[in-house]
């Protein structure tokens, strides 16, 4: 399997179990599935609503031996209504809590949007209830995280949604940079220059969202929306290498030296997911997927932009 290597020697495995859509009931049998399907890597977050679940599922495979909490890399974020410097260690403590862990592995800013505290972990029914940057900074939040990871809570710190731009800012004004920047990426979604300056920089990428998500929200499907999954040119290269559409979009982003985390709740197809490991794409491939870009983002943050909004699609994306 292939690793991400981070400064201090630790190493975090390419593909990972995504918890996004995982409902509760569901997500317990998948945790488990993917540990012994192989699987050392598992993304979760305060909003999936469901990591109290991940945590019996962690649990229940260290008591069984199935792995142990040091040859396991679990990521998790921080919620938007918690960007208050003050707030990070009580949010990650509560994580924890439900993970039942000492420490995650790693914590990400999840949006590069604050909300008012009373929206709680959950979304804003209005753009009264959206703080600008300016009235919390990132570079607040920020320091929270040095915190977590100061008291050991966190392994490596980093963030998610993150432009080229907010990323420069956060260089200049932190004292310590981001480790990984988490973001939707895919070959509709291919972001090579935000690819390019993250390597320049040293920071991580974790692709989400990297089948295209067609199980995401209705209220984030444009009618127009195309389907990732149906893309002829990856069922061709899938043909070629007698695997699965799946596979091909997994094994793109290994290659690009990206961590990926395909969500499944299904057994087979957890399985299937991590075996794309095996699947070497060749130049030819990369080379067609290559010309697959078309900027699209399944998940453009619409519901941060609503009439009203401090946010836009404008300056969350591109500023
Ligand atoms: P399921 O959980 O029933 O397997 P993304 O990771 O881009 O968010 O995509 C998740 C969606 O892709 C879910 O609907 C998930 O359904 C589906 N999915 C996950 N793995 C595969 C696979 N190997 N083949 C087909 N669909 C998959």
């Amino acid at each position: 399997m292939e690793n991400l290597k981070f400064k201090n020697g630790d190493t975090m495995p390419a593909i990972g179990l995504g918890t996004w859509k995982s409902a509760p009931g569901d997500v317990y049998n998948a945790v488990l599935t993917a540990i012994r399907s192989g699987y050392r890597h598992i993304d979760c977050a305060a909003i999936y609503g469901n990591e109290a679940e991940v945590g019996e599922a962690l649990k229940k495979a260290f008591s069984d031996g199935l792995v142990k909490r040091e040859e396991l890399w679990v990521t998790s974020k921080l919620w938007n209504s918690k960007h208050r410097e003050e707030q990070v260690i009580p949010a990650l403590e509560q994580t924890l809590k439900d993970l039942q862990l000492e420490y995650v592995n790693l914590y990400l800013m999840h949006w590069p949007v604050a909300l008012k505290e009373e929206v709680g972990i959950g979304f804003p029914e209005g753009p009264d209830q959206l703080l600008s940057l300016e009235e919390i900074p990132l570079a607040e939040t920020w320091i929270g995280l040095e915190k977590t990871q100061q008291k050991g809570m966190a392994k490596h710190i980093g963030v998610s949604n993150f432009s080229i731009k907010k990323l420069e800012d956060l260089i200049q004004h932190g004292t310590s940079r981001p480790e990984m920047n988490q973001v939707e990426m895919h070959p509709y979604l291919q972001q090579n220059e935000l690819v390019a300056f993250c390597k320049e920089e040293g920071i991580h990428i974790t692709a989400y969202s990297p089948l295209g998500s067609g199980d995401r929200p209705a209220r984030s499907k444009a009618a127009d929306a195309p389907v990732l999954m149906e893309d002829e040119s990856i069922h061709r290269i899938a043909q070629k290498h007698d695997c699965s559409p799946a596979q091909v979009l997994i094994s793109w982003a290994v290659r690009r030296n990206t961590a990926v985390i395909p969500k499944s709740v299904n057994p087979e197809r957890i399985q299937q997911n991590i075996d794309a490991a095996q699947v070497m794409l060749d130049e030819e491939d990369m080379k067609t997927i290559a010309g697959l870009d078309k900027h699209y983002r399944f998940i453009n943050g619409a519901i941060w932009t609503m009439e009203g909004s401090v946010y836009n699609q404008s300056n969350l994306w591109d500023e």
